[in-house]
């Protein structure tokens, strides 16, 4: 079998219903090795949910999960997480210095400590982080936070990353320097990742592929310019492009 086809995530039937209100209904989700896939959708459809749900954070009310072809079970859910990561809009951060932070969830998994700090050292350097190693996490910038948030999350180098608009809070000349780092040390290191918007023009700096999701439902999946059109490349972010 080809390794890069392996499904890391797969999901059928997949239901979450709160408050006897359907929250997203999903009949199918895969997500293969080495695979970005940007899950875009409006405010309140539903994506923060599915993601929740598919990185074991929330229990789905119907449905099977799969982690590289295992059905999950409850009595796996723990160990699974822990080949997860979840970066939020809001980055969590622990009252520490920032190589604390990073060595945090390395520590939690085990890894001796000399490995640990080498993989530390890598990923703050390739997140441009390096000077503030010792700094307090109290004290950074909205912009230096979700890098030092990054790093701790892919310094797990985890199963699948799952990444919930980290960038929706940045101003535009710091997202866009996040997003071209975070698209090359995601291509460079096959991260498998689930990445959240709903912002359409910070797709094509880390994948090609989309899935839109709608009241609930995933409504489409294709390429950037099957979804948006060949026009979307050039198009500004001011332009308000109506949802597919
Ligand atoms: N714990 C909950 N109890 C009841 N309803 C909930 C709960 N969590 C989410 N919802 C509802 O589910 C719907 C989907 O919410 P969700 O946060 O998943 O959407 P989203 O697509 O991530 O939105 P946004 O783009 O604003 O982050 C919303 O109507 C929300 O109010
Ligand atoms: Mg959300």
């Amino acid at each position: 079998m080809d390794n890069n086809k392996v499904k890391v995530i797969e999901a059928k039937d997949l239901r979450l219903v709160k408050n006897k209100q359907e929250i997203f209904q999903v009949e199918s989700f895969s997500l293969e090795k080495g695979e970005v896939l940007s899950l875009i959708g409006p405010n309140g459809t539903g994506k923060t949910s599915l993601l929740l749900t598919l990185a074991l954070l929330q229990s789905p009310s119907q449905g099977v999960l799969y982690f590289k072809g295992h059905k999950i079970t409850k009595d796996k859910i723990i160990s699974l997480r822990r080949q997860m990561a979840v970066a939020f809009q809001e980055p969590l951060l622990f009252d520490t210095t920032v190589e604390q932070n990073i060595l945090a969830g390395l520590k939690i998994r085990g890894i001796a400590k000399k490995e640990a700090k080498k993989r530390a050292d890598w990923w703050m350097s390739r997140l441009a982080i390096k000077q503030l190693a010792a700094r307090s996490a109290r004290h950074l910038s909205g912009g230096e936070a979700q890098r030092v948030n990054l790093a701790r999350a892919l310094v797990l180098e985890p199963g699948v990353l799952f990444l919930d608009e980290p960038f929706a809070a940045l101003d535009y000349p710091t997202k866009n320097a996040l997003l071209n780092d975070l698209g090359l040390l995601l291509k460079e290191t096959g991260q498998t990742t689930l990445f959240v918007t709903h912002d359409y023009t910070e797709i094509p700096f880390l994948t090609e592929k989309v899935a839109v999701m709608y009241q609930g439902k995933i409504i489409k999946n294709g390429s950037i310019k099957e979804i948006f059109g060949p026009e979307i490349l050039s198009r500004s972010k001011s332009l308000n492009i109506p949802w597919p």
